[in-house]
């Protein structure tokens, strides 16, 4: 491990309280380490724009201060910063053709001989043979690039994208977002990505920091946000996931045992991040592509160490790839479970019982004091679109 941090975005204590005076962010501490692809994600509203402004030098921090490296940015103007930003709307200039959109920002620091550089960022975006197109003969996609060629050609430490492919259309979405990550890693700059799209952020980033409200709710590698939440905001954020009200029962080494109802369940204590007191109230999570369904016919054939509760299918859904189970249990209602079509039981229908049952270190633990529903509205409202 290198301990070099030469160039690392640090943020320490910064907040944002605009003249309203409604707080947009409140004192954040972040590193984002030099040469990382980071994506800031959260709902609309939560103060991700804000922050990546405050990092630009396009708006005042209240508190707080904004480090490159080893410098003190703070106080300095936008220009004087080795950080470009590209914008959703990306604002080519409509009269000069993509050569000269990408030479701009060397043409206004005064440098004559441009050609060499600007082939380059051609090449990198690959849009080489549309170097003397106008803006509009190109795709959105197309265009996106021209974006993100001309923030690069000045060679900034950190590129700050916000919400850059919110105007194209899902398929272009998914293409331009292998797209950046490649161009991320033939540069090797840091990129600071902000979204509300949790799909986004974990296909691109190496880093994701969930926001909610000015306030980073967790920050980790994509996996370890899905598969380890420590909030019901996280848990629900990103993807779905099915919660049981919980007690603490008693640890045996590594494991808690949970009352949950008239059953137990197990939960790896290093999963909890609620009190692991005996007595504590937990939120047992799992995530409903974890669990399987067995016909309780079948019962006996689940082996002895998996987490298990009964229910009632209410409904199935056929997807194609799964099939999606709502059941309800006598702990709680609508449990979602997802079943990969590999063999599928012609017995799981409407109203038969069955046995839900899943691999406990795939359990996750949260403080039972959260509002279970925290962050699923934004999750349904994105399913929807
Ligand atoms: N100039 C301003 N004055 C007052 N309030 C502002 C100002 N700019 C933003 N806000 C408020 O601060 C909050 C955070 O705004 P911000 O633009 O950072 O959100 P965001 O996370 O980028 O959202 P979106 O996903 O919709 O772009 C919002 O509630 C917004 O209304
Ligand atoms: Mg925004």
């Amino acid at each position: 491990m290198t301990t070099d941090h030469g160039g690392d975005v640090r943020l320490t204590g910064i907040s944002k309280t605009y003249d309203n005076g409604f707080t947009a962010v409140r004192p954040l501490d972040l590193t984002v380490p030099q040469g990382s692809f980071f994506a800031l994600l959260g709902a609309s509203g939560c103060g991700k724009t804000t922050t990546l402004r405050m990092i630009a030098g396009l708006e005042e921090p209240t508190t707080g201060t904004v480090l490159l490296g080893d410098q003190d940015v703070t106080s300095l103007p936008p220009y004087k910063r080795p950080v470009n930003t590209v914008f959703q709307s990306y604002a080519l200039f409509p009269h000069l053709d993509i050569f000269e959109n990408i030479a701009f920002g060397l043409r206004r620091r005064g440098i004559k001989s441009v050609k060499k550089q600007v082939d380059e960022m051609l090449d990198l975006v690959q849009l080489g043979e549309h170097a003397r197109k106008k803006p509009h003969q190109l795709s959105g996609g197309q265009q996106q690039r021209v974006a993100v060629a001309r923030a690069l050609i000045n060679h900034p430490k950190v590129l700050l994208l916000d919400e850059p492919l919110g105007a194209l259309d899902l398929k272009l979405r998914r293409q331009m977002q292998l797209e950046l990550k490649r161009i991320q890693t033939e540069v090797g700059i840091t990129f600071i990505h902000v979204t509300h799209d949790q799909e986004e952020a974990m296909t691109m980033a190496d880093t994701v920091a969930v926001m909610n409200a000015g306030v980073v709710e967790q920050l980790g590698a994509p996996t370890d946000l899905y598969e380890n939440p420590r909030s019901t905001f996280v848990a629900n954020f990103l993807g779905t996931s099915n919660f049981i009200e919980a007690e603490i029962a008693g640890r045996a080494g590594d494991e808690l045992t949970l009352r949950a109802g008239d059953g137990k369940l197990s939960l790896p204590a290093e999963r909890c991040s609620a009190d692991t007191g005996a007595g504590g109230k937990v939120l047992v999570g799992v995530r409903p592509e974890k669990i399987s369904l067995t016909h309780a016919d079948d019962a006996g054939t689940i082996p002895e160490d998996r987490n298990r509760i009964t229910g009632t299918i209410a409904d199935s859904s056929f997807i194609g790839v799964s099939t999606q189970y709502v059941i309800d249990t006598p702990l709680s209602d609508s449990f979602e479970v997802y079943a990969q079509n590999i063999e599928r039981d012609g017995r799981l229908t409407p109203g038969a019982e069955v046995v839900l049952h899943w691999n406990p270190a795939h359990t996750f633990g949260l403080d039972a004091d959260q509002d279970a529903e925290a962050g699923v509205e934004k999750v349904s409202e994105d399913t929807a679109a």
